[in-house]
């Protein structure tokens, strides 16, 4: 898996916060994906938190040509493998799997795992793993706890996600091992309800000018 965090990378671009959706409607997920895609936020993570989820993913993979979707909360091999034929082009995990890192192995899909103590970062490390999801971000230890595992592990970076809000994502996307953060707060459920995509492409406009 030696190429995956440069896969990531690539498919993230300076995108500084990737929308973490949980889908109800899947009629949502095409105008929800386009709304964000033009306020400057292409990659989605859709999580597998509800029924609709992989046939969400199925349709803004092949209807939004704008977008980068991928997976989220992907929790065993079986999701793995039902996310990347719905057409995920990443898969994003809460933690470290067994079962979800010999998937990753056979699959030319990257992988974003999350990790948060220094056995499950090396855990990660040791799968060629560099890029790792930091969930959840603020009931862990937030930016002190970043900051701390930053020179012990030079070489790895983290997309925080969890409790992370337009409020505080600044102060993580400036630590130098943070390359963007995660988050639900671009897509509320009940502005996705209400179908606000104009209220929301504002949102994600907003995010996207984080990076500046
Ligand atoms: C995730 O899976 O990354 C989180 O559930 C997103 O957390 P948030 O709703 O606090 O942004």
């Amino acid at each position: 898996m030696a190429s995956t965090t440069k896969k990531l990378l690539s498919l993230l671009g300076r995108q500084p916060v990737i929308p973490v959706l949980k889908i109800e409607d899947v009629a949502a997920a095409v105008p929800l994906a386009r709304a964000l895609a033009a306020g400057g936020l292409p990659m989605i993570e859709i999580t597998l938190r509800t029924s609709a989820a992989l046939e969400a993913i199925r349709r803004v993979a092949g209807e939004v040509e704008t977008a980068v979707v991928g997976a989220g909360t992907i929790l065993n091999a079986g999701q793995f493998e039902d996310a990347a034929k719905a057409g995920s082009r990443f898969i994003v995990s809460p933690g470290c799997s067994a079962s979800v890192f010999a998937a990753a192995r056979g699959s030319d899909v990257p992988l974003l795992p999350g990790a948060i103590t220094p056995g499950e970062i090396m855990t990660a490390a040791e799968e060629g793993l560099d890029f790792l999801k930091f969930f959840p971000a603020e009931q862990a230890g937030g930016t002190a706890f970043l900051k701390a595992l930053a020179s012990p592990f030079a070489g790895i970076r983290f997309c925080p996600t969890g409790g992370v809000f337009a409020d505080n994502a600044r102060e993580y996307l400036a630590l130098p091992n943070v390359t963007c953060v995660g988050g639900s707060w671009v897509a509320p459920d009940s502005l996705v309800k209400a179908g606000a995509w104009t209220t929301i492409e504002a949102l994600a406009r907003e995010a996207s000018g984080l990076a500046a």
